[in-house]
């Protein structure tokens, strides 16, 4: 069913230990991961606050793989410039945070990112319907945003599906992203459902395993 796709993974640094963050990410690149994800939370879009331009620079600089930044913040399009300036690769704004979407995902074109719309779990599919032909990435939420280390959600494994079927259909290109809860005993299922790039946060940074044994475990769980 999935065999064919091409798997990513990538560590969300949520959950990393940001006083270790260098060696953090040099310990996930040693492990094979293929991608680094930022999650953005601005206290308002989501109940969380995080980071912001500084540490995606920082981030930039301590690695060569692709820096996958997520923005769960309210009015998306006042940002885009600064985190496309501090090194996203590709950056994802929310259908629910942005009221001129099309234009704030054709300007992350122009600024050379990959655009990328995300939906939280209560969201519609058929909410970005309209933009997903210029979109190089989709990111269908498991987990309501704000907090690593949830349980994801059951019914949004048929959601991934039907965001399978829409991207087939309108723009094979575009990669099917998924971010939530995501650990070795459910990756399965996941793939099975048409995700393609993964995030993973607490199931990668956590202290019961090494990062190295949790990435392992993880690509075994793809086979
Ligand atoms: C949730 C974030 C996720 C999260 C992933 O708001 O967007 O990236 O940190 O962490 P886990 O894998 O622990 O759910
Ligand atoms: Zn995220």
């Amino acid at each position: 069913m999935n065999t064919e796709r091409i798997v990513q993974i990538g560590p969300s640094i949520l959950t990393a230990n940001l006083l270790d963050l260098g060696e953090e990410i040099r310990r996930a690149e040693a492990a094979g991961v293929d991608f680094i994800h930022l999650d953005i939370m601005d206290g308002r879009f989501v109940p969380n606050i995080s980071f912001g331009p500084i540490i995606v620079s920082a981030v930039r600089q301590a690695t060569t793989l692709p820096v996958d930044v997520h923005l769960m913040i309210e009015e998306p399009e006042r940002y885009v410039e600064d985190f496309v300036r501090a090194g996203a690769d590709r950056l994802t704004v929310h259908v629910e945070a942005s009221l001129h979407l099309h234009r704030t995902l054709s300007r992350i074109e122009e600024l050379g990112a990959m655009p990328g719309v995300s939906l939280v779990p209560s969201t519609p599919l058929s909410a970005i319907t309209e933009v997903l032909p210029m979109c190089g990435q989709l990111l269908v939420m498991l987990v309501n945003p704000g907090f690593g280390g949830q349980t994801m959600i059951p019914e949004m494994l048929n959601k991934t599906e039907r965001a399978r079927g829409l991207i087939d259909a309108v723009n094979p290109d575009c990669l099917l992203e998924v971010d939530g809860g995501v650990k070795a005993e459910n990756l399965g299922t996941v793939l099975a459902a048409g995700a393609e790039t993964i995030v993973v946060g607490s199931a990668i940074y956590n202290e019961r395993q090494s990062v190295a044994d949790s990435v392992a475990q993880l690509r075994q769980a793809i086979g």
